[in-house]
């Protein structure tokens, strides 16, 4: 089994090497063979926004960046929360990269965005709508499809949504 270590709050350190690390997890996710030239290119941009999205989710205080190290303290994996609406926190990102696919470290980083977030709110999340192993993983989480987002991605997601567990 590949090491991970406990979950913690994100760095700026942790994030030297974010465009490589994101685009060596995304992909062949992310990738479809009937995507258009504009929808390559809007995959390409998540890789281009990587660190921005990183940084603001240590200096926002509505954002918050977990992270998970492993070996040489490099990161494996990370997910930000974001409460830019306070009453629909959202999972804005969740990235692991591939070692690290199937090891229990998306659900150590899911669990910990979930206990920040708290239990009286609904949790909502997007994802691209082919991405089945996320789909998958989500669902494990408790969260439900809840049909096609209203976004302006360039590719369709579908809205995933995990209730309040205390009302
Ligand atoms: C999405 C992600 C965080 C999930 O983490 P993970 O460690 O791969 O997740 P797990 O292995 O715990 O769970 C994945 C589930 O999908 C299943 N699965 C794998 N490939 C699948 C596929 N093609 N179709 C459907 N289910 C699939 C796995 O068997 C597993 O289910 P199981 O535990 O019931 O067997 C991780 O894969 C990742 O970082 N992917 C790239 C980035 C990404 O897509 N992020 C999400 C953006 S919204």
């Amino acid at each position: 089994m590949t090491h991970f270590s406990t979950v913690d709050r994100g760095r700026a350190t942790d994030f030297d090497n974010i465009e490589d690390f994101v685009a060596s997890a995304i992909f062949p996710a992310f990738d479809h063979p009937d995507l258009t030239d504009e929808q390559r290119a809007a995959n390409e941009r998540v890789v281009r926004i990587s660190r921005e999205a990183c940084e603001s989710a240590i200096e926002k205080e509505w954002r918050c960046i977990f992270v998970a190290r492993g070996e040489e303290n490099q990161l494996a994996g990370f997910v930000i929360v974001d409460e830019t609406n306070p009453e629909s926190p959202e999972i804005d990102w969740l990235i692991v990269g591939p070692k690290y696919h199937g090891t229990g470290l998306a659900q150590a980083l899911m669990t910990q965005a979930l206990e920040h977030i708290g239990s009286t709110r609904e949790v909502h999340l997007t994802v691209i709508h082919y991405n089945a192993r996320a789909i998958r993983f989500y669902e494990k989480c408790g969260f439900r499809d809840a049909g096609l987002a209203a976004t302006a991605h360039k590719i369709p997601h579908r809205l995933m949504l995990r209730a309040a567990t205390v009302l």
